[in-house]
């Protein structure tokens, strides 16, 4: 079975957008691990516009299955991740001002940035998974660099989704998920996927992604959140990743 880490940075979008405490960031990662979720990720950002440093440092006692912090590792987010420790790091391209994460690395530009960066947290003793994008020829650069996974930028994929349904020929890009999931395993790296995965186009991907270990899933999950409740949406999720 595929593990479901629940991104919990919407709440906190909501939280700030008030003041005050409403959502309760502490209540909603306990929550949604009694609902049934595999991990907690969070996405701090350097103006901390959702999820906020201090929310990170609260997070790391209570929450009791797998912690992901993800993010672009300048000094102050690898300060944030070798102080708090979680048990995965997931390393993103994203300038600062970006709305979201919008592509995956450059492992052959990057390669001695993210050498450095990935051994560092490595020596912590946290696993380090790096956002990719479907090209095959980037995970050689991934495992040169000491990545233990990649997570699979799955913006496009959802994308060409749903235009699929109606265009089949259109759906070629599929393919290079799925190579690019192959070259990973012979290389020995592990396999995550992220970005705009939903209850519609969740169970595809992983049918015909046998080695996903893990999804990170946020915004359509509180979306269908608002209408389903939160329990039942990440049971509606979990269904999606069963084997
Ligand atoms: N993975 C990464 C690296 C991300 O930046 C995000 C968004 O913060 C996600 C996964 C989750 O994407 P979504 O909110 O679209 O489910």
């Amino acid at each position: 079975m595929t593990k479901l880490s629940v991104n919990i940075n919407k709440f906190a979008t909501l939280r700030n957008a008030r003041g005050g405490n409403l959502p309760d960031i502490i209540q909603v990662a306990r929550d949604c691990e009694r609902f049934g979720a595999d991990g907690i990720t969070v996405h701090p950002r350097p103006d901390e516009r959702h999820i906020r440093y201090q929310d990170v440092r609260d997070l790391k006692p209570i929450v009791t299955t797998e912690f992901n912090i993800e993010g672009y590792p300048s000094q102050d987010f690898m300060d944030l991740v070798l102080e708090v420790k979680p048990h995965q790091c997931t390393l993103v391209p994203d300038p600062p001002g970006v709305i979201t994460s919008n592509t995956g690395w450059d492992t052959i530009q990057h390669q001695s940035f993210l050498k450095d960066v990935i051994g560092t947290l490595k020596k912590a003793g946290i696993r380090v998974s790096i956002f990719l994008n479907p090209e095959i020829d980037k995970v050689a650069g991934a495992k040169s660099a000491g990545a233990d996974r990649i997570e699979l930028y799955t913006g496009p994929y959802a994308e060409e989704y749903t235009k699929a349904r109606t265009q089949p020929q259109n759906f070629r890009l599929f393919n290079d998920y799925k190579n690019t999931a192959k070259e990973a395993s012979a290389a020995g790296l592990e396999l995550n996927a992220g970005h705009d995965l939903n209850l519609d186009n969740l169970r595809f991907f992983k049918l015909h992604i046998p080695q996903l270990k893990e999804v990170s899933i946020g915004h359509a999950l509180v979306c269908d959140a608002i209408y389903m409740g939160l329990e039942n949406t990440i049971q509606l999720y979990k269904r999606q990743l069963q084997d």
